[in-house]
Formats: C-alpha cells, sequence, structure tokens
C-alpha cells in the first residue's frame, strides 16, 4: 500500500526526507515533522502558529473558510438552539451527550461545589475597590491551588475530574463576588435551586435587603452566549492552559494561566475593548472616519470585535449573537438601543468595504455579544470575565484530555536565534561611555 507521506528535499545538501502525513476526520492532513531536526538539523518557523497543529484533540472542530464550529461532532447551532450550558459541559468533557440520569448527576455534582471556601473571600478585601475584576480572577483562581490538595495530583483520573468539576461550579461564584466587591455590596451566596445562569444572575444582582426576580430572557441569553464561548480548540488562552498543564503545574494554576492570556484585547478582551469602540465611534457620521483609520497601516486602531485568524468567513457564533441581540433588545424595549444600531451600521459598511472584503474581515463573537452583555446589565469590565467563566469548561476539557494522552510530554518550543554571537564579558572601564 502506498504510505501517506509527503517528502521535502534540502536544497542545500540533496537530501530527501519523507514525512509521514497525519489525517484528523476533518480538516487538513497534518506533515508529521517530529523527526526533522533529527534527520535534517533544521528546526521549523512558524510565529502565531498559522500553519502549526499544536497537538491532537478530538473536542472541537473549526472550518474558518466555510465558518463551520462543532463540539464533539455537533454544530453550534445545533447547539445554541436546542441544548444548554450544563449538557454542553458535559458534552465538552465526556464526549457524549449525556442521558437524564447522567445530566442530574452531573448538574447535581456541579451544584455541590458551587461554594467557595471562606478564607478565600478575604482575598478579596486585597484588591482596591477598582480592580479590573480578570485581575482579581487570575489572582482568586490561581489561589484555589492552595485550598484544594485533594484535587492537585494531576496523575489521578479522579483528582482531575474533581478539579475540573470545582472550576466549572465555582466560577460563577468567583465572577459576582468580584463584581459585588467592585460596587462595595455584601457577597450573595449561591442558591443551588437555580440554574447555573440563574444562580450566576442572582449572585451579581441580588441583595439581601429585597427580592430579586430572576428574567427569564436574561438567563437563556446568558446560558446561549456561554454555549458558544465554551470552546475554540487551540486559541491563544487555551494553548496556554495546555503549555501550562504540560508542565506538570496543578489545574487551578494552569487555569489562571488561561484567564490572563483570555484578558489581552485581540482575543477575549475584545468584548470590552468593541463596547468602548462603539461609544468613542458615538455615531454613523463617524464611522467612515475610524474605518479609514483601521485601515492605515501607520495607524494601530483596528476595529474591534472584527477579523480572526481561523475564520475568513463570517464566524458562525457571530451569526447566532447577532440574532440574540435582536431578541434581547426586543424583550427589553430597548431595540432603539444607539450603540446596537450604530454596530448594525458599522457592520454594513464594513462588509462592503473593499479592504475588509479583500481581507476577509467579518465580525467575530465578540462584536455583537458586548451589546447583549450591557443590555443584561452586565457593567462593561465583567464581559471579559463572562467569557472566562464559559471558556473555563473549554480549557478544563483540553487540559483533561492533554494530561490523559499516554504520550504526554512538557511542550517546549524551539527558537530562531538571532541575537548577539559568543562574545567576551568587559569590565566596566572597557565599555564605552554614553
Ligand atoms: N481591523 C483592521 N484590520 C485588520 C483587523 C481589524 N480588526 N484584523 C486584521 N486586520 C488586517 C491586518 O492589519 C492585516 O492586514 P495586512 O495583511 O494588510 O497587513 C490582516 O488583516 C491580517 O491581520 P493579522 O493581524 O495578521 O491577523 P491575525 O490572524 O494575526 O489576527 C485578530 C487575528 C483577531 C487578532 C485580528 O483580526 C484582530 O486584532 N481583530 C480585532 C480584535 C478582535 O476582535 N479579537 C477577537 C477575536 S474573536 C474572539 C476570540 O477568539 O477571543
Amino acid at each position: 500500500m502506498k504510505k501517506d507521506t509527503t517528502t521535502i528535499t534540502d536544497n542545500n545538501t540533496g537530501r530527501q526526507l519523507e514525512l509521514l502525513l497525519r489525517r484528523g476526520t476533518s480538516g487538513p492532513a497534518v506533515v508529521d515533522i517530529g523527526h526533522l531536526y533529527h534527520e535534517l538539523g533544521y528546526f521549523t518557523y512558524d510565529p502565531g502558529f498559522t500553519s502549526t497543529a499544536s497537538c491532537r484533540s478530538g473536542i472541537t472542530y473549526i472550518d474558518g473558510e466555510q465558518g463551520i464550529l462543532h463540539y464533539r461532532g455537533y454544530p453550534i447551532e445545533q447547539l445554541a438552539e436546542k441544548s444548554n450550558f450544563l449538557e454542553v459541559t458535559y458534552l465538552l468533557l465526556y464526549g457524549e451527550l449525556p442521558n437524564p440520569q447522567q445530566l442530574d448527576a452531573f448538574t447535581a455534582t456541579i451544584r455541590h461545589h458551587t461554594m467557595i471556601n471562606k478564607s478565600l473571600e478575604r482575598f478579596y478585601d486585597g484588591f482596591y475597590h477598582d480592580a479590573h475584576p480578570m485581575a482579581i480572577m487570575m489572582g482568586v483562581v490561581g489561589s484555589l491551588s492552595a485550598f484544594y490538595h485533594d484535587s492537585t495530583d494531576i496523575r489521578n483520573p479522579q483528582h482531575r475530574e474533581l478539579a475540573a468539576h470545582r472550576m466549572i461550579a465555582k466560577m460563577p461564584t468567583i465572577a459576582a463576588a468580584s463584581y459585588k466587591h467592585s460596587i462595595g455590596e455584601s457577597f450573595v451566596y449561591p442558591n443551588n435551586n437555580l440554574s447555573y445562569c440563574g444562580n450566576f444572575l442572582n449572585m451579581m444582582f441580588s441583595v439581601p435587603s429585597e427580592p430579586y426576580i430572576i428574567d427569564p430572557v436574561a438567563e437563556k441569553a446568558m446560558d446561549v452566549l456561554f454555549i458558544l464561548h465554551a470552546d475554540h480548540e487551540q486559541n491563544a488562552s487555551t494553548s496556554t492552559v495546555r503549555l501550562a498543564g504540560s508542565s506538570g503545574a496543578n489545574p487551578f494554576a494552569c487555569i489562571a494561566s488561561g484567564i490572563a492570556a483570555l484578558w489581552g484585547p485581540a482575543h477575549g478582551g475584545a468584548n470590552e475593548a468593541v463596547l468602548h469602540m462603539l461609544e468613542e465611534i458615538g455615531k454613523v457620521d463617524n464611522i467612515p472616519a475610524f474605518l479609514a483609520r483601521a485601515k492605515d497601516k501607520k495607524d494601530p486602531f483596528r476595529l474591534m470585535g472584527f477579523g480572526h485568524r481561523v475564520y475568513k468567513n463570517y464566524d458562525p457564533r457571530a451569526q447566532i449573537v447577532r440574532r440574540m441581540c435582536h431578541e434581547v433588545l426586543d424583550s427589553r424595549e430597548q431595540h432603539k438601543d444607539p450603540l446596537f444600531e450604530l454596530a448594525v451600521r458599522l457592520e454594513e459598511i464594513a462588509l462592503s468595504d473593499d479592504y475588509f472584503i479583500e481581507h476577509k474581515l467579518y465580525p467575530n463573537v465578540d462584536f455583537y455579544s458586548g451589546i447583549i452583555y450591557k443590555a443584561l446589565g452586565i457593567p462593561t469590565q465583567m464581559f471579559t470575565v463572562m467569557f472566562a467563566i464559559a471558556r473555563t469548561v473549554g480549557w478544563v476539557a483540553q487540559w483533561m484530555e492533554m494530561i490523559a494522552e499516554p504520550q504526554q510530554r512538557i511542550g517546549r518550543p524551539r527558537q530562531l536565534y538571532d541575537g548577539p554571537g559568543r562574545r567576551d564579558y568587559r569590565e566596566m572601564n572597557d565599555r564605552e561611555q554614553a
């Protein structure tokens, strides 16, 4: 049988090397270059990983040209319409949709872990009231490593699963407490009679002095947004979690590293940046000037919520969020939200602009999500935290998949060194004066 390989030729030496092609169930084949350095003495160079598969994974599949996203084979559109966040969480963690008993047991397990240790609450007092909630999240999630010693042995599958459940369950509690701290209100304890998102809304917005009624539209919208954000294969934060985890670091520390990577405006921080950008643009008449800035290579300004490393078509999540935006705003009689109207116009104008067409720049998931969060009363600084709550599921699933690999090794990229060659230390008196 013909071997599934590709051959490269070294033009310097004339040597040929046959490289194995590995094929997944979907997507392009990958060239296995594991022996390249040993055989030819070369590394590969791919800054930003534009053509590099960093791992094998059976969790999420994206076809960026077609605008397709599947979790464990299920299209995101079907999951967003028919499923709910905890069911999707189960799917991402365990690979299959749960039957009713499995879902009940899983929901009960997650509810069981929603509380945080009392001492952990004192961490919040160390943060000034205007601390960004993402800064608090990084610190508090990382500190979980100091509390749960019965779930940090990464070689023990039960420990791994317990840590996974704890993080997924506690993330809304930690996030809501970050918000309460920032507005000087008492923390609200989790209420395990509520849904995952209902409980989060209650911890965010209820106060001990009066009843709080959860708005079903807000609860549903948040659940769908959480499904859309739950995983996205090897993005920057997930790759960070995998790399941190590959050294054997405990899972709580790894998720804290994911939160750090998510915060940047090129990644999860974009939803917050989109809202600031729309406020800065202010009115439709100003759109052309901002588009001109986005196209000007000398200007660092970019249209936030536009463009994606993988999607060269409409981000399928953005399609769903855009539709939801209409529903949520209509339900609150806020369909005249000027920021939403501005966003719709900005999208129209950008999508008919040659630069955006040629560069295949489409709205991504973050373009409209902030407008929904705003309509639900979520403060702008919490937008990326919302992303982090949902993405914790993906981080944990990817981390569990990686650790369970029999061949798991530390991730250790190489480099193209272009610094100074060897030179001798110069005594202070021998160095040139400024
Ligand atoms: N506005 C204007 N020009 C852009 C934009 C934009 N938003 N995004 C990319 N470009 C241009 C860029 O200048 C470059 O042009 P040229 O080839 O002429 O030099 C070309 O498109 C390719 O850009 P790139 O920076 O090489 O692409 P990338 O794959 O490295 O970056 C990105 C992807 C998402 C970081 C980038 O599109 C961007 O900065 N977008 C704005 C931030 C944003 O919305 N991020 C959220 C991403 S989706 C949610 C998530 O994954 O967290």
